[in-house]
């Protein structure tokens, strides 16, 4: 038990989490940990009854477990009744999806119906909280749609990770809350007092952006690197080593520098795309971030390429294995993933493809889904290591190769070392590593 995990307070302050998703429940187990009392609603009755029997459907590290801790300590609940949840708390946290609408900007209807549902519920002086990633604004419409002068709204963005959602939770870079009414974000900012870190306080749009920027950034980040892979691969040079190079900069760091087959999830390419919506939408037209999000299409073809090229001219009918389908390690979130769209594309050419992800085990269309990565590997021709689990670094090559046709991998996360693959008598590619060929890259630019 940690310093703040006593019983339940009845003079702890009062939180209702509303959405019971990857944030909304990482946030109330996690705002429960820090001391507070937290009902955590959602709309689904079978998602709240799951969670009251302590089920939960969300694959996150240390979740499970502060849930239940929480839940036992009665400083957690669960309801799906949002207006009788809402009634005595002194901080209404909105956790809800905001999907890409099909113009690219971020869908409110969630949040404003929401936010319309609670205002005439709510105690004066309550403070309602955006924690989804909302567009600049939203902290206005939030406002309007309660309809009420006596509460306020803050912008509160989540940063967490999928796979280390608690950790960044309770040992964040920074907390960032933003409001344009007095004194609200000091309020919401001494939720956190508890943590270790860095309170950063503005106003509503500059929260709401800080957001939008983080994301966006690293993006580009990733893209810049991306295509560093192919500066590497056409100069004879290593990623790994330019990127310990550059990122050993202080100004730059070495986070966020490993190549791979292109960014997903839920929330990059969303949040990407609301961002150049609204920018342009307000007379910017974010051409670089444009660039970026073109680019990590483009790098997707690429990686499909490389592996085309291992099957030579019989595409059709050919089988591939794939290590991996969820959009990074830790997680079986499948949202924009590139290893699905790397799959979908190789499917449309022809090939069967096969796969194994040690956190996916329901059906994804176009894919045969195997319970172990040496059936998956069972008939191909080529082994494609499409997500970074680290179970694949001792993987057997020998056992996956000896039921393998013929023995190419491609490493797109460039996992393994080449020379192991090669003592397994596996012909390797990886990104931008030195040993990897230039010339499916230069058909696919040309192309
Ligand atoms: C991201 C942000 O990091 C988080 O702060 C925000 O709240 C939500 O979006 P997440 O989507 O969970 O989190 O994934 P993240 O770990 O950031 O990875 C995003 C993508 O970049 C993945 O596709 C990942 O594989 C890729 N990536 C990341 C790389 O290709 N190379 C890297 O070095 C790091």
């Amino acid at each position: 038990m940690t310093q703040h995990e006593t019983h339940h307070d009845p003079t702890s302050i009062r939180i209702c989490v509303i959405g019971a998703g990857y944030v909304g429940l990482t946030a109330g187990a996690c705002l429960a940990h820090l001391g507070h009392t937290v009902v955590c609603t959602d709309q689904s009755v079978l998602r709240v009854q799951e969670l009251q029997r302590g089920t939960l459907r969300i694959v996150e590290d240390g979740l499970p477990d502060i849930v239940e801790r929480m839940v036992a300590l009665g400083r957690l609940r669960f309801s799906a009744d949002n207006v009788e949840s809402v009634g005595d708390a002194d901080f209404v946290f909105l956790c809800l999806p905001t999907p890409q609408s099909e113009d690219g900007s971020a869908d409110l209807s969630h949040v404003l119906d929401v936010a319309r549902e609670i205002g005439p519920h709510l105690r004066p002086d309550a403070i309602v909280v955006d924690k989804s990633t909302v567009p600049v604004g939203t902290s206005t419409l939030v406002l309007d749609a309660l309809g009420r002068l006596d509460v306020m709204v803050a912008a509160n963005p989540e940063f967490l990770a999928e796979g280390t959602a608690v950790r960044d939770f309770l040992h964040p870079d920074r907390v960032v809350v933003g409001s344009d009414q007095p004194g609200a974000a000091e309020r919401v900012g001494s939720l956190y007092k508890a943590l270790d870190t860095h309170l950063i306080t503005t106003d509503a749009a500059s929260a709401e952006t800080i957001k939008y920027a983080s994301n966006a950034y690293l993006a580009v980040r990733l893209s810049f690197v991306n295509s560093m892979a192919g500066v590497c691969e056409a100069a004879g040079a290593d990623i790994a080593a330019v990127m310990d190079g550059v990122g050993s900069d202080h100004r730059i760091g070495r986070a966020f520098l490993t190549p791979g087959p292109g960014w997903g999830g839920s929330c990059f390419p969303k949040d990407t795309s609301a961002l150049l919506h609204t920018s342009y939408a307000r007379g910017f037209d974010f051409t670089l971030l444009r660039s970026a999000t073109d680019y990590n299409r483009e790098h997707q073809r690429w990686m499909v390429s490389k592996v085309l090229a291992t099957l030579g001219d019989e595409v059709e009918g050919a089988v591939v294995a794939m290590w991996g389908l969820a959009f990074k390690a830790g997680t079986d979130d499948l949202r924009d993933s590139p290893a699905i769209e790397i799959a979908r594309q190789l499917t449309e050419r022809g090939c069967v493809v096969r796969a194994f992800d040690p956190a996916v085990r329901h059906h994804v269309p176009g894919v045969t889904v195997c319970t172990s990565y040496v059936e998956a590997c069972r008939g191909a021709r080529t082994l494609v290591i499409a997500t970074e689990w680290p179970e694949f670094i001792g993987a057997d090559l020998g056992a996956a190769g000896r039921v393998m046709q013929d023995r190419a991998l491609v490493d797109l996360r460039n996992l393994l070392h080449p020379d192991t693959a090669a003592a397994h008598g596996f012909r390797y590619e990886g990104v931008g590593r030195a040993r990897s060929g230039v010339a499916d890259r230069n058909v696919q630019v040309a192309g």
